[in-house]
């Protein structure tokens, strides 16, 4: 055990073990008895990440009996997204928590190893993409696929991820004031009660908060070296994949397929149903779908559609994979480096003391309240399903733990808005056009390009992010769509690919969401700060003077 709360003997031979370390970031490094800093977190938990074996000791910050002796509300089993926020609310509203983690830190998969080298990873694409584009022209040089290490990139991501992880868990014991025990596994005793190294603690309630993890397909040879998932990728691979092929055809797939082919490495997607159907991906519009899956044939993604894996070929290693083809064809891709998208299921088997009921995918069932099966248990994030999105995860927690401190508190995530990455930001709320026009007579839309438009020639939408794209080759430059009920005015959905409109999307779709609903017309009111990524403001005020809508 290593106390960090408390200044004493403990806790200064930290300080002069994160001392031994050598120089913190920043030198920011506090003085002894002094909370530490986030430099000397940055240390501690690289130290800690870098060498599992020499550091087996848990990391804990709980209040001593003088400091407080309340009974614990909760307890959070998982520190990630939704075992951290649902602590610090639980916290804010004067209640006592404490949060236990197997990682030393707080924050989960995301800063670890999901959504935060994705959105690096993303940008590095959107990087290599422009200067492959662009290459010869203005200050842009010859392009160079070589220069582009996949490997380099995720050593990048290594060596700055504690800084994250740092900033958490100064935020949470030092602005946020929670308890927590970290880099140790919690064991669930019963109902109120978990172990974390050979010691008990009781709690009116859990709250389970462990997240899920790649599901692989069974098929011969998955589990060969140089098969990789979002986690392993980041934790294991040690050699330059120099061919690609994924298996799964949703955001994952799409997101790292697009990453690794603007790297240099030529990338297939073995995908069962077309790219973006899935059953996770909900309000996917046609046009949306169609201009995403051509961008990225056009940036030389191969994508079979309807292929059925049977097996991953090698011979200690990866050489190949081995697939059916929808007209029952059995054909073999040479690759080094295949990559698993294939959707997550949490692994339950911790929590078999309390007789979880789950779903017919393994999922942990819970009501809207975010209460499980079991009546003091509550759950959070990923291990209900998807979405599996960070402020499902995030508002999951901070659900459970109003209704643990006596408000009766609903969170419905039937509805949100979404995104995810190829080279472009694709974004999108609301009803498909498609969906639209099943539920209302009169749709009426505003799309860039429009339908009868040469998209070649067409070179808006645009603004920073597409204005080389819209000044060298028109197309590149992205796609949008407002969907709108022709007679009531209300916007029905919002769908843009290209850069830089994603924030926009979290407050479009709360408006339109609203029971009064978000006109054309209030839309052209809003004072667009042109350029505008999303056009949205002022092609709705072009429009908002007719009284009957027409397609624009
Ligand atoms: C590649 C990828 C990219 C993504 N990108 C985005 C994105 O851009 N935006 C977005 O909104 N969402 C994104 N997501 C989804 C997002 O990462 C998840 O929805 C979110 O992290 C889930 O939070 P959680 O709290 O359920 O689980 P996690 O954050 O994974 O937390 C689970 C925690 O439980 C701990 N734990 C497990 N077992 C034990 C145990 N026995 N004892 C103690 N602790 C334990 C783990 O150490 C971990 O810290 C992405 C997901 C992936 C896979
Ligand atoms: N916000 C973000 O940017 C972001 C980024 C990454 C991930 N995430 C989240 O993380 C979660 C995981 O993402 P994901 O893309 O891996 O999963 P997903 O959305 O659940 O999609 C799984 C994909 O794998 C296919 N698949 C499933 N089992 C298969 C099998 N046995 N053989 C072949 N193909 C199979 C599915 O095909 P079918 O359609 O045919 O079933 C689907 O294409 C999702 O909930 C996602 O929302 C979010």
């Amino acid at each position: 055990m290593i106390d960090v709360r408390n200044p004493s003997d403990g806790f200064t031979s930290l300080r002069a073990r994160i001392g031994e370390l050598g120089p913190t970031p920043n030198d920011d490094r506090g003085a002894d008895g002094a909370p530490l800093t986030v430099g000397e977190w940055v240390q501690l938990i690289d130290e800690v990440v870098a060498h599992p074996q020499r550091n087996t000791e848990a990391l804990w910050n709980v209040a001593t009996p003088e400091q407080d002796d309340r009974e614990y509300d909760a307890i959070f089993v998982g520190g990630g997204a939704s075992g951290r926020f649902g602590s610090a609310y639980l916290r804010a509203r004067g209640g006592r928590q404490l949060t236990i983690d197997a990682w030393p830190f707080l924050g989960g998969s995301c800063p670890h190893q999901a959504c935060v080298p994705h959105h690096l990873f993303s940008e590095c694409a959107r990087e290599l993409d422009l200067a492959r584009h662009m290459q010869g022209r203005l200050w842009f040089p010859a392009f160079d696929d070589k220069r582009a290490s996949i490997a380099e990139i995720v050593e990048l991501f290594k060596a700055g991820r504690s800084y994250p992880h740092a900033i958490m868990n100064w935020q949470s014991k030092e602005q946020l004031d929670m308890e927590f025990i970290l880099n140790t596994p919690a064991t669930v005793i019963d109902e109120h009660t978990v172990e974390v190294e050979g010691q008990r603690f009781r709690a009116r309630n859990l709250v389970l908060c462990t997240g899920a993890r790649t599901a692989y397909p069974d098929v011969p040879g998955i589990t060969a070296k140089g098969v990789y998932d979002f986690a392993s990728l980041i934790e294991e691979l040690d050699y330059e994949p120099n061919r690609c092929v994924i298996i799964g055809g949703s955001k994952v797939a799409l997101e790292y397929g697009s990453f690794f082919q603007a790297t240099g490495c030529k990338t297939t997607i073995l995908t069962r149903s077309p790219l973006m159907e899935t059953a996770s991906l909900h309000h996917v519009d046609t046009g949306l779908r169609e201009y995403v899956v051509s961008m990225m044939a056009d940036r030389g993604i191969e994508i079979l559609v309807g292929a059925e894996v049977l097996e991953v070929l090698g011979n200690g290693h990866v050489t190949g994979v081995r697939y059916r083809t929808p007209d029952g064809r059995v054909v073999d891709i040479d690759t080094d480096f295949v990559f698993v998208g294939t959707g997550e299921r949490p692994d339950l088997r911790m929590y078999s003391p309390l007789g979880l009921a789950t779903d017919e995918r393994g999922f942990v069932v819970a009501d809207a309240t975010m209460r499980t099966s079991v009546p003091s248990v509550y759950a959070a994030g990923d291990l209900l399903g998807p979405p599996m999105e960070m402020f499902k995860a995030r508002k999951c927690g901070v659900a459970a733990a109003r209704n643990i401190m006596g408000e009766h508190y609903e969170f419905d995530f039937t509805e949100y808005p979404d995104f995810l990455h190829t080279t472009y930001e694709v974004t999108w709320c609301g009803l498909s056009e498609a969906e639209a026009r099943q539920r209302y007579s009169n749709v009426v839309k505003i799309q860039m390009p429009p339908d009868d438009a040469d998209p070649e020639t067409f070179a808006l939408p645009a603004a920073e992010g597409s204005m080389l794209y819209a000044f060298t080759r028109p197309v590149l430059s992205g796609w949008l769509k407002l969907v709108i009920d022709g007679d009531s005015r209300k916007i029905l959905g919002a769908h843009h690919v290209g850069f830089g409109a994603k924030d926009a999307f979290q407050y479009i779709d709360y408006l339109i969401r609203q029971p009064q609903g978000w006109t054309i017309d209030d839309m052209a009111e809003l004072n667009e700060l042109f350029l505008n990524p999303e056009h949205f403001i002022q092609l709705s005020r072009l429009r908002a003077g007719q009284r009957d809508l027409v397609n624009m």
